[in-house]
Formats: structure tokens, sequence, C-alpha cells
């Protein structure tokens, strides 16, 4: 083929491609995006992103449908989400416990929470909350600690599955207490919290935004709170490092991905309209209102996102040497 026709054909292709992207980006989404929860329904994950969710539709034009995709600790839906067409139409709601520490913990893991996938922006935190059944003989968190030196094996602590925010909390806490503690694993902190509410359970670590609304109905009891300091919805709960753990601090990061090679166009339009979302006052005053830490602005892109999840994936690979929770 004579160089000069070669030269109109890539140029027409590029064209061709140049105005496709344009047109994708001038009309994306022209339909319904779904965002996987690796979680049953009904848990912190799934409430949060349902929230922010809803407001993100209404900025896009086109409904955010959620799926419920749970199991091994949010691996099997962060697995499907990296798997998933990278046409913008499918997005991951990921978190600290399969995003950071998963690579640590998993000696087979389907997913690499770095190179599969785009980030596209970040939730605010929340921290943890542990909450003991009414009838437990525990008053405070020290009495639990006590309970748990005497009656090894004997705590029964429920989680949202191996991997999880409340299970590596749990792991963490009773290793930094010299305590041994039977972990029983859920598919969520939802359907975890209904058996420490029915008695089945001793307890569990769950975040604030669906743990308060349980306190405060005295369903459960508190015994302390993962943050720096107190909050203020819970004056009374300790915190674990004003207690039985100096120094220690933890909440849950969230954030929004996408399958590696997804639109530009479409990892911008939907970022922007979560952070138009985040200047809404009465919004995010509602977060606060759960407890859900409120982080600086700039914090909140995907930009930010990314490093944040290189640096969890480094961070929790030596909180996994030094405390040696692996999971397989
Ligand atoms: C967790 O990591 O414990 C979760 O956030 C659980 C959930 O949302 O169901």
């Amino acid at each position: 083929m004579p160089t000069f026709t070669r030269f109109a054909v890539r140029a027409t292709i590029a064209a061709t491609l140049a105005t496709a992207s344009l047109a994708f980006a001038q009309t994306y989404p022209i339909k319904p995006v779904t965002w996987i929860v690796p979680f049953a329904a009904g848990g912190p994950t799934d409430a949060l992103a349902r929230s922010i969710a809803e407001r993100v539709a209404r900025e896009l034009g086109q409904p955010i449908i959620i799926d419920n995709s749970p199991g091994a600790g949010g691996t099997v839906g962060t697995a499907k989400a990296a798997r998933a067409t990278p046409d913008g139409y499918t997005m991951l709601v990921g978190h600290m416990g399969y995003m950071g520490a998963a690579p640590a913990l998993y000696k087979k893991l389907a997913y690499d929470p770095v190179k599969d996938f785009e980030p596209v922006f970040r939730f605010p935190d929340t921290p943890l909350v542990l909450m003991v059944r009414k009838e437990h003989p525990a008053k405070d968190i020290q009495g639990l600690i006590d309970f748990g030196k005497k009656n090894p094996d004997k705590l029964f602590i429920s989680n949202a599955g191996v991997g999880s925010s409340s299970h590596l909390i749990a792991a963490l806490v009773a290793s930094s207490a010299g305590i041994k503690v039977t972990l029983v694993p859920y598919k969520g902190a939802g359907p975890a919290l209904v058996d420490v509410i029915g008695g089945q359970v001793d307890g569990m670590f769950d975040q604030t935004n669906t743990a308060l609304p349980q306190i405060t109905e005295t369903k459960v009891r508190a015994l302390a709170v993962t943050s720096k300091v107190r909050l203020p919805q819970l004056k009374d709960v300790p915190t674990l490092a004003e207690t039985v753990l100096p120094g220690f601090e933890a909440s849950t990061w969230y954030g929004i991905y996408a399958p590696k090679g997804t639109p530009k166009a479409a990892l911008d339009k939907v970022q922007q309209a979560y952070l138009k979302v985040m200047t809404d006052k009465a919004f995010t005053g509602k977060m606060s209102e759960q407890a859900i830490q409120l982080l600086p602005p700039e914090q909140y892109t995907g930009a930010a996102l990314g490093k944040h999840t290189e640096a969890e994936v480094l961070r929790w690979r030596v909180v996994a040497a030094k405390t040696n929770i692996s999971l397989d």
C-alpha cells in the first residue's frame, strides 16, 4: 500500500476514534451504572454506598444500581469487578480490607488492587465501635479482656468475613491485648450485627453509621471506639487508645474504583458528580451525625485515592508481618 494511502488510513482511524471518544464524553452515561458492593445488604458499606449513589445518580442523570456480591471478606465481589467490561458502566465500592489488606493476607488473590483498577473517588472514613450483646457480663473494655483471658476461645466475635475491617480490627485488638477469641465470619456486618442483638454471639466491631442506631436503641452495649478521640455521639464510651491500647486508632476507608481501561471521560464525569455532591453541607452534615469522618476535599479525588491505595497495600504488609495475621 502506497505510503500516502497508509497515512490517509491511519488519519481516518485516528479521526474516527477521536470522534467516538468525544461522543462518549458528551453522552456518558446513557444507561444505569452498576456499583458492586462486596458485602451483604444492610451493612455499613452497603448503607454508605447507597446514600452516596443516590446523590451521584441525580448529578449523572442515570440510576446507580447497587449489586451486592458478598463472600470471602469482599474479595469475591472485587474479583468480579476486576473482570467487568471497562466501559464505564460497572464500578466497585472499594474498601480498606479487600483493596488494602487482602494482598498481605491472601497468598492467592484473583486481582491486584493497584494494577487491575482505576481509582475514581474516595468516600469519607468510618470509625468502628466495639459492641457486646446486652446480657454479656463484661461491663467495660477491661472487663471484656479479663473475660477473654479467663475464658480463652469462649469469646465469640462476629465479623463481615476474613479480611473485612470488622475482622481485621477484632484480630488486631485481640492479638494486641493478648487474648484468644473465636472470630465468627458472616457475609457482611449487617447479618453479623443481627446475631449480636440476638445473643447468638458475644460482640463485634461495626462501623458507626450502622452501629449508632442499635446503641441508641439499647439493643447492644458499646464498650469502646477505634477513633483517636471520643465521638460526640458516644461521649461516655472510651477510645481503645485511652484504655487498653495506647496509640491505637483505626477507621474503615472506602473508594469507588473502575476496571482498568475504563474511559477517562467516564472516570472524570463520575468524580466531578461526587465532588459536587460533597459540597452540599446538608448531605455531609447527615454523615457527621453518623460519626462518619469527612476528609479534606483534596483527599476525595481519584488521584488521592490511587496514592492512598498504594500506601495502604504497603502498610498492611507491615501490619500483617508484625501481627502475623494471615488468612490462608
Ligand atoms: C466490614 O469490613 O466489616 C464491612 O464494612 C462490612 C460490611 O459493610 O458489611
